[in-house]
């Protein structure tokens, strides 16, 4: 069985061919254009969708090796994420699905996120807790096992991703902010400023990172312009450390509360290096199992969407043609 994947919710144009020996192809186009605007410009977005999504498809179908004839279905996003976007992603795979007479299916883009981790590793157990962390989630899920999924914490305003890209736009960096910042970071102290780590009383499984954002936007005024250029770095690495040293600590919480002993991490976030190796060395004093996806996988692609497909498939899980976009789909 062979699946193509298609991907289009925010300014990823991809395409990908998952199969049953495994993954063939995995196209991804990141649109610059919006480098120069500091984030995502939805109509651009789209108009580039439009552009690059055939041959972006037609590029995943030449790395498989394959045919459109060879092709045994179609799953593509249907949200979340920007609607125009992901419009030109759902309407493609109608048409190519309509043409070729097969079945396809709408796929949540988060729990594409969350299966992203088969990619890499065969072998994470289920039950597992889920850490979703992009430029817009961050979710704490609970995935009891495949289509079965408790939301047990979630961001109350900006979402980690977010969070980095808007610091990086304080400091003057560019964007996307979180691979600048990580980049910096590793030439800076960690500890050269304390800034706050945001504990959540009602729910300790949620998080906030305005409070954080706030505090390294009143830091900088302070600051000659001399010392920002100075101690950028280490603004960077102590910021990036209240950042994600939160994300790791309710993480382990949530997984020991559970007494669940797998933890997978997910999302363009996921990349980050500091991140990373936290959370390996915790699990390893903790005896507990981390699973973070290649960084190819971690930011958005088809290849995750084309596996949840090509699973959702099999049990014969299909969407019809009054599938719309839904800009806002919840897990
Ligand atoms: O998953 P993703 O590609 O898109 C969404 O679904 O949102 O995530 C993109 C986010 C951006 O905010 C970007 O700054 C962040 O992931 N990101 C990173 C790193 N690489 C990408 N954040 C921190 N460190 C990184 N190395
Ligand atoms: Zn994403």
């Amino acid at each position: 069985m062979n699946i193509l994947g298609i991907e289009t919710s925010c300014d990823e144009t991809a395409a990908a061919v998952y199969g049953s020996v495994g993954l063939l192809s995995n196209i991804i186009n990141s649109q610059n254009i919006h480098h120069k605007y500091g984030g995502v410009v939805p109509e651009l977005a789209s108009r580039e969708h439009i552009r690059l999504i055939l041959p972006i498809i037609k590029k995943s179908m030449a790395d498989a090796n394959l045919t459109l004839n060879q092709l045994h279905g179609i799953a593509v996003t249907y949200g979340p994420g920007l609607v125009g976007s992901i419009l030109v992603g759902l309407n493609t795979a109608k048409a190519l699905a309509y043409a070729l007479n097969l079945p396809w299916v709408g796929i949540n883009h988060i729990e594409g996120h969350i299966f992203s981790i088969y990619l890499t590793y065969p072998n994470p157990k289920l039950p597992f807790i889920s850490l979703i962390v992009s430029g817009g989630h961050t979710q704490l899920v609970y995935v009891e096992q495949f289509g079965h999924y408790k939301i047990i914490g979630r961001t109350l305003d900006d979402a980690a991703g977010e969070a980095f890209d808007k610091v990086a736009k304080m400091l003057d960096l560019g964007y996307p902010g979180g691979p600048i910042i990580d980049k910096l970071a590793a030439q800076g102290n960690k500890n050269f400023v304390q800034f706050p780590r945001s504990i959540i009383k009602e729910n300790k499984y949620n998080f906030s990172f305005s409070g954080l954002k706030t505090a390294v936007l009143y830091y900088l005024k302070r600051l000659a312009d001399h010392e920002r250029e100075k101690y950028g770095a280490d603004i960077a690495a102590s910021f990036q450390a209240a950042l994600v040293d939160v994300l790791v600590e309710k993480t382990f919480i949530a997984a020991k509360n559970r007494k669940i002993k797998h933890i997978v991490i997910a999302g363009g976030v996921a990349r980050n290096s500091y991140l990373r190796n936290l959370f390996q060395r915790r699990a390893e004093n903790e005896g507990l199992h981390i699973y973070i996806p290649d960084p190819i996988f971690c930011t958005d692609n088809a290849a995750m969407i084309a596996w949840v497909g090509f699973h959702k498939l099999q049990h014969g899980i299909k969407s019809d043609y009054s599938l719309a976009p839904e800009p806002g789909l919840k897990l």
